[in-house]
């Protein structure tokens, strides 16, 4: 109740500013003048406000993290092709198995993002992916954007689809076990990027944010800046800056409740072919005063996706920006972070099954002790060292 008048009154205020009535008392002695706030507005998420405070509360809970498994079927057929696998539904089904019902991943894993397809698949005894997630603990989360294509009028830039019977697609996603979404949108510093390519990314992640709110999914806001480029990290930091920043505006003018959001940002790192690399105390800093400069506390979560990183840079990073308390959760949300030796370990032989959950566990809890400030790098594999970054990748 509290957070629902809480959050009746943020919209008021933010709808109808400068539109207080003033009445004046009349049979009063006094002549003065009281100000009346017309409260009665209706918000957007007022049915699930409280629901979706408590589910990015859980998400965004200490030693946990994401793991984002909502790989397109086409950017899934990447990844079996890379381990000799063709891109059917049954070996998606296998691989998305496998790693959905590793024993104990609830331990660090408090959200998997799924793609459409996964969150209506059941493993081969029959028992659905979204009650394997609830057994751990693990809340089920779902991809809702449609993908990228190029935007009209800017610099060979693109913009995100899928706001077309969005509310309709969540009611669903809902109703099967999904409780957050993901709408992930690009932003490319060597494109410009152009004021028209912000402001469309900021808006469709706003007006995305508002509808996932009002079908009780949290939404993950992910406007991702690419790491493609060979500019210093300052020219990052001031592209991000301006990014954050139109998004929150517009999040604030679509009235989306703040305590019932996640933000999965990308760190802020040199471009990826700049001369020199930065090292985790560089980007956390970087990072950081970013964040602390453009996000209110009211945000509950930080989940950085790992946008080419190598597993150990991204758990090192994370690590790097847990040393001291920051106001909101920092904590991970990554898939190729996460995924890069489960795959190579796996093979797609069941025989290797067990083992290559296990190497799941081991980047898990790696990145679990990271979101606690507490990790080291000491004796991770040579596989896990080697960057993941592919010039224009698409997901
Ligand atoms: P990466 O961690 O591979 O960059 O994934 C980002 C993402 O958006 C997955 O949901």
């Amino acid at each position: 109740m509290a957070w629902a008048s809480f959050a009746k009154l943020n919209a008021a205020s933010s709808q109808w500013i400068g539109q207080q009535s003033f009445t004046q008392r009349t049979g009063s002695s006094s002549s003065t003048r009281f100000a009346t706030r017309r409260v009665s507005v209706p918000i957007r998420a007022g049915a699930y406000t409280e629901e979706l405070v408590k589910t990015a509360k859980t998400i965004a809970s200490p030693g946990r993290g994401i793991l984002a498994i909502d790989e397109s079927n086409a950017t899934c057929g990447k990844r079996l092709a890379s381990i000799g696998l063709d891109n059917t539904e049954t070996n998606r089904q296998a691989y998305r198995q496998l790693l959905l019902t590793t024993p104990g991943l609830g331990d660090y894993i408090s959200g998997a993002i799924l793609f459409e397809e996964t969150l209506y698949q059941s493993t081969t005894d029959g028992k659905k992916f979204v009650d394997c997630l609830r057994e751990e603990k693990i809340v089920p989360g779902i991809k809702v954007d449609k993908g990228l294509v190029p935007l009209p009028g800017s610099n060979n830039e693109s913009w995100c689809q899928g706001l077309d019977g969005l509310a309709s697609r969540s009611t669903e996603y809902y109703k099967q076990g999904a409780r957050f979404a993901k709408w992930r949108t690009v932003v490319s510093i060597p494109c410009g990027p152009s004021a028209l390519a912000v402001k469309e990314a900021a808006w469709g992640l706003a007006r995305y944010a508002a509808i996932s709110q009002d079908n009780g999914l949290v939404p993950i806001v992910e406007p991702e800046i690419l790491l493609d480029g060979d500019h210093p990290i300052e020219r990052t930091l001031e592209v991000a800056e301006k990014v954050w920043s139109e998004v929150f505006f517009y999040l604030a003018e679509n009235n989306v409740v703040l305590e019932g959001i996640l933000l999965k940002p990308s760190m802020v790192t040199p471009g990826a072919e700049h001369k020199e690399k930065a090292s985790p105390e560089t980007i956390a800093k970087y990072t950081l005063t970013m964040l602390k400069r453009r996000v209110p506390p009211a945000v509950p979560g930080i989940m950085f996706l790992s946008g080419g990183q190598s597993e150990v840079e991204a758990t090192l990073n994370l690590n790097a920006m847990n040393q001291a308390p920051n106001p909101w959760h920092v904590s991970f949300s990554y898939a190729r972070a996460l995924q890069n030796t489960v795959l190579k370990t796996w093979q797609g032989r069941p025989e290797n099954t067990e083992a290559a959950q296990k190497s799941l566990l081991v980047r898990a809890k790696a990145n679990s002790l990271a979101q606690l400030g507490k990790y080291s790098a000491e004796g991770e594999s040579e596989e896990a060292k080697k960057g993941m970054f592919v010039k224009g990748y698409t997901y």
